[in-house]
């Protein structure tokens, strides 16, 4: 099988972490006979040195074009005064908003070398494999109308202004992001549940009622559930290995998200995904990327864990590409070098140790 895939490197240590992928990438080239086509092209600040512009329309369309996008972080100190059209975050927006990805895939997995790591107790977190699907490009966070104006009529409001947001989400929307979760659980472990307000919020209302449409009308097979979000919010911290795939809002997302990223430890290790409408050849558009940024700290030291970014094209191998072998295979990988005690200095606990360079911890991860 052939994949075409893009890659955007961009600034920091995303250049230092996507090398570390393309070693991978190789690997599985040379040993399980999966051919990639990769191109690679500029975003964020390397993109703007070169053309002016954080994403240029050549490598927008070629995004586009391809099976898959892989990014690897954007910005960095010397764009920060740049006038804002052009900010290295630019070029991600545009990707994300052309691109249309509605569902941004969060996951969070808890390698057991790393459980004393987690916010929580080894035995809650240990083996966690959980993914959060937040809806992306709807809600409160873009809802009309928005604003903060004065509040008239009021004689009792002191300060006299108002501060408006509109929740707000269609049928349509909530069904094509139901659809997402409910293809990406049956690629795991066959189970969703829903998070909403229903009992306070008419949009919550509607989301339980279409997510449960989805369901009965296209996915009976899947296992689906529905809890308050607020609830959910101490599900996760009390037991969170009791969920598989979890799929909610914008706004409760962004939340549920952060706080589940916690529970597993180190910015380093955390990947994502955000996916689209499926293309002509079925497969969603897609980009894969690490959550953390460009690290100017450590950038150019050999000191950033790859970790995030290859567990992040693992996610490419399983949701794009249909390819859980390969994709189980790395996420061991990583686990039987965490578990040899290799790690990164982002990793290293109070006691010490010697930690490995970026080029390091690739190597021990294809070997
Ligand atoms: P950051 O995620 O780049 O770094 C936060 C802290 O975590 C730093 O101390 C860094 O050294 C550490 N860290 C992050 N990733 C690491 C890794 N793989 N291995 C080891 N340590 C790691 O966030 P920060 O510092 O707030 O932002 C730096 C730049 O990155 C800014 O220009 C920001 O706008 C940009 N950024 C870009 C993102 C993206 O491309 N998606 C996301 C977040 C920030
Ligand atoms: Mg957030």
């Amino acid at each position: 099988d052939s994949y075409s895939l893009l890659i955007l490197p961009g600034d920091g240590i995303g250049r230092e972490v996507m090398a570390e992928v393309r070693k991978v990438i190789d690997w599985l080239g040379a040993n399980r006979g999966l051919t990639f086509r990769v191109e690679e092209g500029l975003v964020g600040g390397a993109s703007y040195d070169a053309h002016g512009t954080p994403l240029t329309d050549e490598v927008m369309a070629r995004a586009q074009a391809v099976d898959a996008v892989l990014l690897g972080a954007v910005g960095g100190p010397a764009y920060d005064d740049l006038d804002f059209s052009v900010k290295p975050e630019r070029g991600l927006l545009r990707l994300r908003k052309e691109m249309d990805l509605f569902a941004n895939l969060r996951p969070a997995q808890c390698f057991d070398a790393l459980a004393d790591f987690s916010s929580l107790k080894r035995e809650v977190v240990a083996g966690l494999d959980i993914l959060i699907v937040r809806e992306l490009t709807s809600g409160v966070y873009f809802g009309e109308p928005r604003g903060i104006h004065a509040d008239d009529n009021n004689p009792d409001n002191e300060g006299g202004r108002v501060g408006v947001n509109t929740q707000r989400y269609t049928s349509g929307e909530i069904r094509r992001v139901a659809r997402a979760a409910f293809e990406l659980a049956k690629k795991r472990g066959n189970r969703v549940c829903s998070m909403e307000k229903a009992n306070v919020m008419e949009s919550g209302i509607l989301w339980r009622e279409e997510v449960q449409w989805v369901h009965d009308n296209e996915y009976p097979e899947v296992e689906l559930s529905h809890m308050y979000a607020d609830n959910g919010a101490m599900q996760l911290v009390r037991r969170p290995q009791q969920f598989d795939v979890i799929v909610t809002d914008n706004l409760f997302g962004d939340i549920l998200s952060d706080a589940a990223a916690m529970l597993t430890g180190s910015l380093g290790m955390l990947p994502s995904a955000s996916l689209g409408a499926p293309m002509a050849n079925g497969r969603p558009k897609a980009l894969y990327e690490p959550v953390h940024g460009s690290a100017p700290d450590i950038a150019g030291q050999g000191k950033a864990n790859p970790i995030a970014c290859i567990l992040s094209f693992a996610m490419c191998l399983r949701y794009s590409f249909d390819r859980a072998a390969e994709a189980d295979a790395i996420e061991a990988a990583v686990e039987r070098v965490l578990a040899d005690g290799v790690r990164t200095a982002d990793l290293m606990g109070p006691d010490g140790g010697t930690a490995v360079t970026t080029g390091q911890m690739g190597d021990r991860i294809v070997a």
